[in-house]
């Protein structure tokens, strides 16, 4: 059978392919694409010297090939076949040039510090209100009034979170809240973005400075409703 060896070798590189790609993932973490793109090469080598180690079975898995390239005796639809991928491969090949080489419109990354260490004066302060449903509630309901625009649903997925780099921070992801003591997160509520020190910057974030506008007594109601509703507890030394 003319041609078998080249689909038995397409049919195991996409099999080993969708097994890396599919199948592996659900034992253990997913491969990066870059190994996967390893093993591929691998395969493909592979069978290429499999394919030709003898002259019979180098033109079996070559044949196929140059014959569909050069176009002999094609009619139908194997000719408009051979077209798609002349036309096809080039541009392809030439998008995928394009658009590693283009400039991109994505800022770049940035070295923040995101926890700096707080000002002395709000180091190891706890949190002086107790700890109730009541006063649990009356945080979440001072959260949604305040924070949700930008932080939602504890998530940071606010309706105005998409306008800002860095983005609102997600209270649920555990290196966020889950990281800090409570004296901390006052501290970051009280003075927001505009209160970071030099290690914070570039000084791009929108978190508000809430001082103002909040008492202390709110903030530290926040704060509890802040990890209630992001099922996380406060980080403590004991
Ligand atoms: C205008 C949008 C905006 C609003 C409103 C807002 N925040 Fe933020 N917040 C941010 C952004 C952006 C960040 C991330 C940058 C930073 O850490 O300063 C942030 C960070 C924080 C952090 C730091 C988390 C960490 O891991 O360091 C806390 C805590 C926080 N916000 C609490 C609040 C609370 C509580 C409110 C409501 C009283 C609030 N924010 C309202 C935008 C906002």
């Amino acid at each position: 059978m003319k041609g078998g060896v080249l689909l038995k070798g397409a049919i195991l590189t996409v099999g080993i392919y969708l097994f890396l790609k599919l199948a592996l993932p659900l034992f253990t973490a997913p491969l990066p694409a870059s190994l996967i793109f390893i093993y591929l090469a691998l395969t493909v080598t592979g069978i290429v010297i499999f394919a030709t180690l003898s002259g019979q079975s180098t033109e079996a898995f070559f044949g196929p090939i140059s014959r569909f390239l050069s176009g002999e005796g094609q009619t139908g639809a194997m000719k408009t076949a051979r077209l798609l991928v002349l036309v096809l491969f080039p541009l392809l090949v030439g998008w995928q040039t394009y658009s590693s080489t283009a400039p991109s419109d994505q800022p770049p990354a940035e070295n923040r510090t995101i926890h700096p260490a707080p000002p002395g004066e709000f180091v190891g302060l706890s949190n002086p209100i107790p700890n109730t449903p009541e006063n649990v509630m009356a945080g979440k309901g001072l959260f949604a009034a305040f924070c949700s625009p930008c932080h939602g649903n504890f998530d940071g997925k606010g309706p105005a979170a998409r306008g800002f780099s860095p983005p609102p921070a997600n209270f649920v992801d555990p290196g966020t809240i889950a990281q800090l003591q409570e004296s901390y997160v006052f501290w970051r509520i009280k003075n927001g973005g505009v209160g970071l020190p030099i290690e914070g910057m570039p000084w791009k974030s929108a978190m508000p400075r809430w001082e103002v506008e909040l008492k202390d007594e709110q903030i530290w109601k926040i704060i509890m409703g802040e990890y209630d509703g992001a099922h996380q507890k406060p980080r403590t030394w004991e």
